[in-house]
């Protein structure tokens, strides 16, 4: 696996493969791999002629008062974990190469952005879009991952490929839960083990929601009731949002009466963390 920190060296290189006729295929990352990340890359891996990841933690799309300083890195366990997926090239460029002195370009996707996490984090589209288009215009790649637990932050990059005209495919893929329902993050490491036992409470309430639908419930209002129930908010547990939406226009949504986008942000002590899923009337879907 080759190493390449420089954008220019990275340009270079993917024109070449393109000029031969290989497909490229992206995971963009923030590194502290987990097996979210590491079962993105086998999804694509055998997707394209060559696989690339980048590794950036991307300080666009942090807050002032949120965790860019002390998100967890671990560069070296990365790459050795890369390379047994089998990854061709990992890009790992320094901050003041994405944004040098003077950087003041930004990418925006407006409308599905102002609700859940673009309300709760204001920059955070802006800096997500920014930085995905950058990769795409260093890397080249043909087709790029994008998990679904950040379905919003998929959505968002959709729009943008299609409101720019991005000759890129955009692929997601399932949510990767730990044994016990946890949707695997990299934030989980902030968690004590009292608090990851609260955290439970996340997918165990998408799963409930999940029930009181195929048992007919329809009112938005009941099941949200129900899920700030099983969240169980107080001491380390402070809901951010919980919010039932239209997965493709995100509007807010009041009576169940197809797919619906049910997506939580809870505060577990330190750690922000989001889960969704997509209701299902049984029937109709
Ligand atoms: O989902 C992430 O890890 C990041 O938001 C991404 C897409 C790599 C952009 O920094």
């Amino acid at each position: 696996m080759r190493i390449i920190e420089s954008i220019s060296e990275m340009q270079q290189q993917s024109e070449t493969w393109r000029r031969e006729g290989k497909r490229i295929v992206l995971v963009p990352t923030m590194g502290f791999f987990h097996e979210g990340h590491l079962s993105l890359m086998r999804a694509v891996r055998n997707q394209g002629d060559i696989l690339v990841i980048s590794i950036f933690v991307n300080p666009t799309q942090f807050g002032p008062s949120e965790d860019f300083e002390r998100y967890p890195r671990d560069l070296e366990r990365d790459l050795r974990l890369a390379r047994e997926v089998g990854v061709d090239v990992a890009f790992v460029p320094a901050t003041s190469e994405m944004y040098p002195e003077g950087y003041q370009t930004f990418v925006e996707v407006t409308e599905i952005t102002r609700s859940l996490c673009g309300k709760s984090r204001p920059n955070f589209f802006r800096g997500v879009t920014t930085v995905v288009l950058k990769l795409f215009l260093i890397v080249k790649p043909h087709a790029a991952i994008f998990g679904e637990k950040d379905f919003q932050q998929l959505a968002t990059i959709r729009r943008m490929v299609q409101d720019l005209n991005m000759d890129v495919e955009i692929l997601g893929h399932p949510t990767v839960r730990e044994g016990d329902g946890l949707a695997m993050s990299s934030r989980n490491t902030y968690l004590s083990p009292e608090q990851r036992l609260k955290a439970l409470g996340l997918s165990r309430s998408l799963q409930e929601a999940q029930t009181l639908v195929d048992r007919g419930e329809r009112h938005a209002a009941m099941i949200l009731d129900r899920v700030r129930e099983t969240l169980g908010e107080g001491g380390d547990v402070r809901i951010d949002y919980v919010e039932l939406r239209n997965p493709l226009t995100f509007e807010e949504v009041s009576e169940i009466n197809g797919p619906t986008l049910l997506a939580l942000a809870v505060f577990v002590g330190a750690a922000r963390l989001i889960d969704n899923c997509i209701l299902r009337i049984p029937s109709h879907d």
